[in-house]
């Protein structure tokens, strides 16, 4: 592999949220409208640094150069970052409950490379190793391509509000993360 993975530290907020920005103005382009991406980055995008406190949230890197990052929760937010609403950081039980994947954004310079795919293995392995048999998140429609061939299946998907009249297409996905194939 041309990067490493390691766990996201505090220090690098301020990269995460230049990468954030970058991804999802290059990588979101094709499916979503400027206004909505910029209105996804005020909060359904982002950086959550509970994910980082809690040492679930991993970087991509080569050399000093973060490439992605993406997370997995054991918290009951299914996505978006610390200005997001409806946050719930109770934890969930791993006996019944899935394990939420949370935040990931690739370099646009980088992407199609397999950092998504890698950074995802490692969240799975991670989710398993804490007791959790099922993964669901809520992803972007760039999202579900690389959720979609990792094995997860989508439910309906909806449109959640940005803002007053600004909605955007998400999609919920969910995996038995049980047994590696
Ligand atoms: C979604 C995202 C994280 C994928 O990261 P990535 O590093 O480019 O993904 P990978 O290279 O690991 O791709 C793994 C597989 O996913 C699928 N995939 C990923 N991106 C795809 C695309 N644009 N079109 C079709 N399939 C795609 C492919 O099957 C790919 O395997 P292949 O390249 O061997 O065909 C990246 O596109 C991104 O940052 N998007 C913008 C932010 C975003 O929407 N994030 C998701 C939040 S839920």
């Amino acid at each position: 592999m041309f990067f490493q993975l390691r766990k996201a530290t505090l220090a690098d907020q301020a990269h995460l949220e230049d990468l954030i920005a970058r991804s999802s103005r290059t990588l979101c382009a094709p499916d979503y409208t400027p206004d909505q991406i910029e209105a996804a980055l005020r909060g359904a995008f982002g950086v959550d640094t509970q994910l980082i406190i809690d040492g679930t949230y991993f970087v991509a890197e080569s050399g000093r150069e973060i490439l992605g990052c993406g997370g997995w929760s054991r918290r009951r937010t299914l996505f978006g970052s610390d200005a997001g609403t409806g946050r719930d950081g109770t934890e969930l039980d791993p006996r019944t409950e899935p394990a939420k994947i949370r935040a990931f954004f690739v370099d646009p310079a980088h992407a199609r490379r397999g950092i998504g795919r890698a950074l995802l293995e490692r969240c799975e392995a991670d989710a398993r190793s804490h007791g959790f048999s099922r993964a669901e998140l809520m992803a972007t429609l760039p999202g579900a391509r690389l959720y979609g061939s990792m094995g997860y299946t989508a439910r309906s998907p909806v449109h959640y509000e940005l803002d007053p009249g600004l909605t955007i297409e998400f999609v919920p996905m969910h995996k038995s993360i049980s047994r590696v194939d």
